[in-house]
């Protein structure tokens, strides 16, 4: 094996085969795939005729160790009729649990490998944009990887194969098309327009919550959501020839005061005698971000079984919007 594909050793046929053990045959050629985020799980909980295959039964893969995520692999049927066969990530890998960026994507290799040409990437995500308040769903147009413009792009090292493209571009990496389907999707739930956005999403690596300057930084260059996921997937989707979309569920404001506190003005007036209001600091929580991912997930779920239901009546075809 060269060196340049050393990628190669990726463990495909091991993976498929566990699969094609695990599922029955009209479960095992899904159209949509789909990847749920922190408490957005229950995502999959009204897919019909439902196997479930534990991460655990998958070569390659890892396990989820983040509080609100499972780890297998739901393979089903969404919306009426015969019904439309899917494949789900109940829990995704981060980076920051530990898992190498190649693991992290591995299960959007696979995916592409049973057939999926359309992804679904959830996510709970930090509001940048003070007009997404919290609960909004945010229909993602674009993003901001820093990690990527840093040295860890999910591509960096040995190509898959020979086949793939060496340079990606990523201009166009969220499908006008699925954005379009999208809204159309919310339109027939009669959701109130202000349920959903468009917004810019930027990747941190986490685990750590921004701090003031970090989030106004974002902020100013652009983004409206701040999350810890998601992009590595959108990147191997997009070369892996996949139409994505990205919903991010805004589950808590980014803590970004409009000032500091003046320390030494608050020094001066204590030695003057003058009395020193008591501020209470605000801070994030991954319990926050679960219950608010919690409250939110039938809203999530609704809207994803209807973005897929309209996939499969064709929605999504027209070549022209990308
Ligand atoms: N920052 C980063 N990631 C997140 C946040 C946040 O505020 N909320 C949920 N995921």
């Amino acid at each position: 094996m060269s060196a340049e594909h050393a990628h190669q050793s990726l463990p495909f046929a091991d993976t498929l085969a566990a699969i094609k053990a695990a599922v029955p045959g009209n479960l095992l050629k899904p159209q949509v795939g789909i990847v749920c985020g922190s408490g957005l799980h229950t995502l999959a909980a009204d897919i019909r005729n439902k196997v479930e295959v534990p991460y655990s039964a998958l070569p390659g893969f890892g396990s989820s160790t983040v509080p609100g995520h499972k780890s297998a692999l739901a393979f089903g049927l969404i919306g009426p009729g015969s019904g439309v066969p899917v494949v789900v990530m109940l829990g995704r890998f981060h980076p920051y649990e530990g898992h190498k960026l190649s693991a992290v994507v591995y299960p959007i290799r696979v995916m592409a490998r049973l057939g999926v040409r359309r992804l679904i990437v959830t996510n709970a995500a930090g509001g940048l944009n003070k007009d997404l308040p919290v609960g909004t769903i945010v229909v993602i147009r674009d993003h901001i990887a820093l990690p990527n413009l840093t040295g860890m792009n999910p591509l960096l090292g040995p190509q898959v194969g020979p086949e793939y493209p060496r340079f990606i571009p990523l201009s166009s990496a969220h499908s006008v098309a699925l954005r379009r389907v999208a809204f159309l999707a919310a339109h027939k739930l009669q959701l109130p327009s202000d349920a959903l956005a468009e917004g810019v999403y930027a990747w941190v690596s986490g685990p750590t919550y921004e701090t003031a300057a970090e989030g106004r930084m974002l902020r100013n260059a652009g983004a409206d959501v701040v999350g810890m996921s998601t992009v590595p997937e959108v990147v191997v989707g997009k070369e892996e020839g996949l139409q994505v979309l990205v919903l991010s569920l805004v589950t808590n404001a980014v803590v970004i005061p409009d000032g500091y506190r003046d320390i030494k003005a608050e020094v001066e007036a204590e030695l003057a005698g003058k009395p020193v209001a008591h501020v209470d600091e605000v801070t994030v929580s991954h319990e926050e971000v679960l219950e608010k991912g919690k409250e939110k997930a039938e809203v999530m779920k609704s809207l994803v079984e209807m973005i897929v239901e309209l996939i499969a009546a064709g929605e999504a075809n027209v070549a022209s919007r990308g």
